[in-house]
Formats: C-alpha cells, sequence, structure tokens
C-alpha cells in the first residue's frame, strides 16, 4: 500500500486522536479478548498497523516480561523512539499487506490487528486475513477490532429531537470520500468477519461486541470529528473540487449541536485460533 494513501493525518492532534480513541475504544473492555491465553513464557506478540504503539505500550504493561512485542506498520513516524519504548517492544517498517518476509512465517502466539478498515479494500478482508494467519504458530490467535458501522445509529437528546443531522451526510462524505468511491462505512465485512474467519481454517472464533455508554458519545464524537478534519485536508482539498470545505461545514453543523445529537456504534472484535495440526 502507498503512504499517500493513507487519507487520515500523522501529525500531533492525530496522534493524540488515535490514542483518545485506544482508551475510548478499550473502556469498559479490554486491551487484549479474554479469552486469547497470555500467561504464557516466551509470548510472541505481533500488531499490524501500530498507529502511535499505544496498544503495544498498553500491553507490554501485563505481558510477563519474557514476551516479544513486535509491531508493523508503514510509516512509524507516529512513534515513541527506540529508547522510550519498553525493551521487549520493537518496531519493524512492514507492508502487511504485500507478501510477508518469510524469516515473520509460523512465528506469532497472538496477531493483533484494530481499526484498519481504510487498507481493506473492495469490501474484502480475505487478502489480509490470510496474510496474517501465516504469521501464526500451530495454535496461535489472531484479534480484529473494528468500529461496526452496521450498528450505526443517530443519538438525540430531548432538546435535540428536532435538530438537524449532519452527521449523517457527513459521514456519507467521508464514506465516499466526497462521492468519489463505493462508501466504505457500508461495507460489511467486518460483521462478516467470523465466517471468513472460519473459512480460512481459524477455530474458536469469539466475537464481542459493544456499543459505546452514553457518557462516552461526546468523547467519541470529538474523536471522529478530528478524523473527519484530518481527511478533509489530506484527502478532500487535494481534489480541489470543493467537497474538503463542504466537509468541514458539516464538522462546524454537527459540532454546534455536540450536546443534542451525536451518534453510537458498535466496538466490534473477533478472535479466531489457528488449529494446532
Ligand atoms: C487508523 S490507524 C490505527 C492504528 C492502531 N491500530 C490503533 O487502533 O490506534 C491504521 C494504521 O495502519 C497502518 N497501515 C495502513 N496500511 C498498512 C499496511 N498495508 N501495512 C501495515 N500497516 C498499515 C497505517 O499506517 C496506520 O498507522
Amino acid at each position: 500500500m502507498e503512504q499517500e494513501a493513507y487519507i487520515l493525518g500523522r501529525n500531533f492532534s492525530a496522534n493524540a486522536r488515535l490514542n483518545l480513541q485506544y482508551f475510548l475504544w478499550k473502556d469498559g473492555g479490554f486491551s487484549l479478548h479474554p479469552s486469547i491465553p497470555a500467561n504464557t513464557e516466551n509470548l510472541r506478540v505481533a500488531e499490524i498497523g501500530v498507529g502511535t504503539g499505544i496498544w503495544l505500550v498498553d500491553l507490554a504493561r501485563y505481558l510477563p516480561p519474557s514476551a516479544h512485542i513486535d509491531g508493523f506498520d508503514i510509516d512509524l513516524s507516529q512513534c515513541s523512539p527506540r529508547e522510550w519504548l519498553p525493551p521487549n517492544v520493537s518496531l519493524h517498517k512492514v507492508d502487511c499487506v504485500a507478501p510477508l518476509p518469510e524469516h515473520l512465517l509460523e512465528q506469532y502466539d497472538i496477531v493483533h490487528i484494530q481499526l484498519f478498515h481504510l487498507a481493506v479494500h473492495n469490501n474484502d478482508p480475505a487478502p489480509i486475513i490470510q496474510n496474517l494467519v501465516k504469521l501464526l504458530k500451530p495454535g496461535g490467535w489472531i484479534s480484529w477490532g473494528e468500529m461496526d458501522y452496521s450498528s450505526w445509529k443517530i443519538m438525540r437528546t430531548e432538546a435535540g429531537k428536532d435538530v438537524e443531522d449532519n452527521l449523517t451526510p457527513l459521514l456519507g462524505t467521508i464514506g465516499t470520500l466526497g462521492g468519489t468511491r463505493p462508501n466504505w462505512t457500508a461495507d460489511d465485512w467486518p460483521i462478516r468477519l467470523p465466517d471468513s474467519f472460519k473459512k480460512y481454517g481459524l477455530t474458536n472464533i469469539a466475537t464481542n461486541n459493544r456499543p459505546f455508554p452514553l457518557e462516552l458519545f461526546l468523547f467519541q464524537l470529538d474523536t471522529a470529528l478530528m478524523a473527519c478534519e484530518e481527511v478533509s485536508y489530506k484527502a478532500l482539498d487535494p481534489m480541489r473540487n470543493g467537497s474538503g470545505d463542504q466537509c468541514r461545514a458539516l464538522i462546524s453543523g454537527v459540532h454546534q449541536n455536540r450536546q443534542k445529537l451525536a451518534y453510537n456504534v458498535g466496538r466490534l472484535t473477533v478472535v479466531g485460533q489457528r488449529p494446532f495440526k
């Protein structure tokens, strides 16, 4: 995947936004799905698409110190420098959609991937799943976390029952990149992940889908608006067709009614295990 295809930002606000999103995601839940055993010695863990590396740092705090935790991304500029990472965490520049380096194959007990939707094309995660399964040792586990837009729902307070909904058109603008592509937020591959995992030989599949609680709606909304603004500058403005300005006008409209209208969406995690034989 070419780096310029990444439509979100990589500056300090984007870093802070990703980190906040991470903590909102795991709030009331988990860093690692509880059905994945993580207390064995010399565990080898990989994360695909690390962003700022927040998951790696979080996980290193409660895995046994003998665990080796590797992070892979096409761009590591959002991560901490080597000296400021836990000693058992290392980062590698790897394109996880391309064929993977031979020395990584069958090396991992756990492979974690989260918020990777933008790198999934044609509503089809199969090429990525097939690639990631190759990283697993026999008996190893994969965990994929993704926003479940199929459960996306506008939420209104009593005072907001008649206010204009700018969120739905905003989601459409971002999802279609200003009307230039099919709407990726309409993709149904995340909720089909259990079937896809089964198709590629994984067993012990478990799903966890948690909507946000009321008290987190606004915090989640703020991070979503930040992400939309990043896309408006980075991907829509270069089209020079006014879609960036239209997007920012919708963001402003949503913000004006921030305490009256928001949305909910599922935090979906699907895990599966490579059979021992
Ligand atoms: C939206 S961020 C999510 C980061 C992190 N997983 C999180 O939940 O905070 C997606 C990350 O995937 C990375 N990425 C995109 N395509 C990739 C690819 N083909 N191989 C590896 N990483 C990729 C991006 O560079 C970006 O850092």
